[in-house]
């Protein structure tokens, strides 16, 4: 086998995602512990912005400055080399978390057991259905007297729009917790509440009838044998094809704190998450195992040192190797470039990298080349699809306080659009400069630096818009008869792509009935899934 295809086959590429405070930070964490990348609990800084940090602008820096180097984390673990990439916990951060889900190959999704689906789960799960990306559920918090799995798992199914099918089971819960029986293995793994063992401790049973397992767990046994059979009578046997698929998720219980559950989900993945996949561009599929080199950028992170106005890209590698120094072809701008410090990032370490494989993602050092969504190769022209801008939520206008810094603004809000800190639109009628985001949040980040990196001052003046559509129309008449007739809520993005600033959800509905031939996107990447019905 050549290397390139033994290295394809040792990866997976995965991001943790939950809503704040379910318990990514600590499950990461265990992960590490568990591949040896840290050696105590407590190194892995979270990354979550809280509340009352959000006009704390040192805060902010700082905050950026960890999420840089917690941004990409690799860790060896039997074998394999697991890419673990960070996903900020903050909603206002939502556009960062949904980009990133395009340079992964899985998830594992963390749900409290005492909240149970929660509104930002929801939406980092509507990503991962658009592109069919395998979820792995990992029901956490179980030492806690949290609601009737039964019950969970109905509510996953209802609320997230995925089949569900339990790999392991809880016994009891909250103070009476005693482990989980591994339904995979046919183990039972007891609970001991510690922070920092890495063992557990499994007991093999022969079967459910085993009175092993009424000596080690008591009365609960019963409890056990009836949950297991309902569990088989409803879900059978597990379909991994269907996993992969992005149709099944299997899910787990655990308490990441407790370093409980955790090896038995990691084992798991290990065993049944896919390694990179193929993925699209837009003339044709590309493969990993294809020889000649070819990534997309996901992400670009303002360097948190502000006299050294470069920046990192960070480049998820879909096909051939990665090698430093090398020429590349830079798709967009049309010209071949040469990285010769390509690093990695683990826990604020920085490492210069020979070469990288399908999976990896490395990060490199840029003055101004790269955009979100970039395409580098080997010299053919494609470009990678599936990096879409989502709607924004949140519309201001942007208000320049010292007309004599126009240039460093304009240069300013130019760079921060194409790190993906915000989108901008220019409304079609004079030249208003809009600029939208997913939170609050966003807007003190661009505020603060404008001022501090490139010396604009700038207001914003709130507008009241409820989402900006993007539009298409096979009849090229009824499109032109819209964009006139509509122009009072017309802006541009970017790439000079038509937007309709709808002002209320009834608005866009009736607008929508006046015109049925056009078609309404809530991304700018035009999938069918994506239009509003
Ligand atoms: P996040 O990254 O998803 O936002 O969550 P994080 O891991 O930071 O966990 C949120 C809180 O939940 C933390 O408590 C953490 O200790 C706790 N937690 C995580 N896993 C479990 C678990 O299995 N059982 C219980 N009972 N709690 C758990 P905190 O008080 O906010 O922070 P800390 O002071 O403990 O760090």
């Amino acid at each position: 086998m050549s290397d390139l295809l033994k290295e394809i086959k040792r990866r997976k590429t995965f991001a943790i995602i939950s809503h704040p405070d379910a318990g990514k930070t600590t499950l990461t964490e265990k992960f590490l512990l568990y591949g040896g990348a840290i050696q105590t609990a407590g190194a892995v800084k979270s990354n979550k912005i809280k509340k009352s940090a959000t006009s704390d602008f040192m805060e902010i820096e700082r905050q950026r400055g960890i999420s840089v180097a917690t941004s990409v984390m690799t860790f060896e673990y039997k074998g394999i080399s697991i890419n673990l990439l960070d996903t900020p916990g903050h909603k206002d951060f939502a556009e960062d978390t949904y980009r990133t889900l395009t340079a992964v190959d899985s998830v594992i999704l963390v749900i409290d057991c005492v909240k149970g689906v929660e509104e930002q789960t929801e939406k980092l799960m509507e990503v991962c259905r658009m592109r069919n990306t395998p979820v792995i559920v990992f029901i956490n918090k179980m030492d806690r007297d949290g609601q009737d799995p039964f019950d969970l798992l109905d509510e996953l199914e209802a609320k997230l729009f995925i089949k569900v099918h339990p790999l392991s089971w809880p016994i009891n819960k909250g103070p009476f917790f005693k482990g989980v029986y591994n339904i995979f293995d046919k183990k039972l793994n007891l609970f001991r509440a510690s922070s920092t063992k890495v063992e557990e401790e499994f007991i093999a049973i022969d079967g459910l009838d085993d009175p092993e397992l009424d000596i080690q767990i008591g009365k609960d046994a019963f409890q056990l044998r009836e949950d297991m059979e309902l569990i088989d009578g409803v879900y059978g046997n597990f379909n991994e094809e269907k996993y992969k698929k992005g149709e099944i998720a299997p899910v787990f219980f655990g308490s990441g704190v407790n370093n409980f559950g955790v090896r038995e989900l990691l084992d798991s993945f290990v065993r049944i998450a896919p390694t990179p996949r193929s993925r699209n561009t837009e003339d044709r599929p590309v493969n990993p195992e294809e020889k000649k080199f070819s990534g997309f950028v996901f992400k670009i992170h303002a360097n948190i040192d502000p006299n050294h106005r470069n920046r990192i890209a960070f480049l998820r590698i879909c096909s051939g190797i990665f090698e430093r120094n090398k020429f590349y072809y830079h798709v967009r701008l049309d010209k071949n470039l040469r990285f010769s410090s390509p690093a990695t990032f683990m826990a604020s370490e920085k490492n210069i990298v020979e070469e990288a494989f399908p999976g990896d993602v490395i990060g490199l050092y840029d003055t101004g080349n790269f955009k979100i969504g970039d395409t580098l190769t080997e010299g053919e022209k494609m470009t990678f699809k599936g990096i879409p801008s989502f709607s924004p939520e949140i519309f201001r206008e942007i208000i320049n306080k010292d007309p004599m810094k126009t240039k460093q603004l304009e240069k300013g809000i130019m760079q921060l659009t194409e790190e993906g800190v915000a989108q901008l639109f220019t409304l079609s009628h004079g030249s208003t400069k809009i600029i939208g985001t997913v939170g609050d949040l966003q807007f003190d980040v661009i505020q603060y630096r404008l001022k501090n990196e490139y010396g604009a001052s700038v207001d914003f003046r709130s507008l009241s818009f409820y989402k900006a559509c993007w539009l298409t129309c096979d009849d090229q008449a009824v499109m032109n008869e819209f964009l006139r007739t509509k122009s009072n809520y017309l802006a541009y993005d970017k790439e000079k792509n038509p937007v309709f600033l709808a002002s209320s959800e009834w608005i866009l509905r009736l607008t929508q009935q006046d015109f049925p031939k056009i078609s309404f996107h809530f991304s700018s990447e035009f999938k069918k899934d994506t239009v509003i019905v």
